[in-house]
């Protein structure tokens, strides 16, 4: 797998602001007064949304704010749906390798090719998912592009999923069918603690690839300290 890391910078450049000369700066650290006097840019890298009359409307003075914030949020909100697809797309294109690596069934003449094909659309998907959700503007910087990405995901996992279908004769169908919530284990459920245990680790396919953990006092419950022996000062 390849990780994005926040493409803000390739999102924003052929973006409506980008391709128009709009640069981080203006949005991010606008001109603001010191003492009502000297003009300094501000350092307060955060949510232009914070501040629209500055970040916003010193271009867009006939837009009022609101607006101006609804118009982000619309493309945010699409974006976030699409990427919520994409993922459950890449997840069912992972799945659909683990299922056609374990197949014992009549498999295809080319099995080899068209799981090289499946796995290299798995990577494609994943990391084309992983552009827009790794990258913080929710899609604002660039909405056509977001969503462009988002596409060019769910067809590279379909085609991953495709071609592991292929390779199995069909044979991972039935497993790989309904709702992806089903087919993936609770991952949020999963600790080191439940590792210990060899009744979790039988319970689900994917989590017998897990070596069970030797059984140790647990000390942490999600950032509480909850060992016996004093919290240790990191
Ligand atoms: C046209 C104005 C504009 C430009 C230009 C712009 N951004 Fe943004 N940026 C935004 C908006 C709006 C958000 C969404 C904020 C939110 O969701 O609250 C955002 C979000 C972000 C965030 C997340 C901040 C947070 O607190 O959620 C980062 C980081 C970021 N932008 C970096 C960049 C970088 C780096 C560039 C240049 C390559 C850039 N932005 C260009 C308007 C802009
Ligand atoms: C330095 C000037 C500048 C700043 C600052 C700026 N914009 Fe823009 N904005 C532009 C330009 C230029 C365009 C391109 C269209 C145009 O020429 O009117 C644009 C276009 C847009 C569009 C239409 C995008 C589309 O998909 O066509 C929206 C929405 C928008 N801006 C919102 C914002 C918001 C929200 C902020 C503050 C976070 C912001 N802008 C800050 C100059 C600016």
């Amino acid at each position: 797998m390849i990780k994005m890391q926040h493409p803000e910078f390739e999102t924003w450049y052929d973006g409506p602001h980008g391709s128009a000369g709009v640069s981080c700066a203006d949005c991010h650290m606008p001109y603001t007064r010191m003492d009502g006097k000297k003009k300094v840019s501000s350092h307060h890298w955060h949510s232009p949304l914070k501040d629209i009359e500055t970040a916003c409307r010193q271009c867009h003075a006939d837009k009022d704010a609101d607006y101006l914030k609804s118009r982000v949020e619309y493309t945010q909100k699409k974006t976030f749906g699409q990427l919520l697809k994409a993922q459950e797309s890449s997840v069912r294109a992972h799945e659909a390798v683990r299922l056609a690596d374990e197949f014992r069934g009549v498999r295809a003449a080319d099995y080899d090719a068209l799981m090289l094909k499946a796995r290299e659309n798995v990577r494609k998907g994943q990391f084309y998912w992983d552009f827009v959700s790794a990258e913080n503007s929710v899609g604002f910087h660039n909405p056509a592009k977001a969503l462009d990405t988002l596409l060019l995901s769910v067809e590279a996992s379909n085609a991953a999923v495709d071609a592991a279908m292929q390779a199995t004769g069909g044979g991972i169908g039935k497993a790989l069918a309904g709702d992806v919530k089903n087919v993936v284990p609770p991952v949020r459920k999963h600790s080191r603690k439940l590792q210990q245990s060899a009744a979790h680790l039988a319970s689900h396919p994917w989590l017998k690839y897990l070596p069970q953990l030797p059984a140790s006092e647990q000390v942490w419950d999600g950032q509480t300290w909850v060992g016996k022996a004093p919290e240790p000062d990191f």
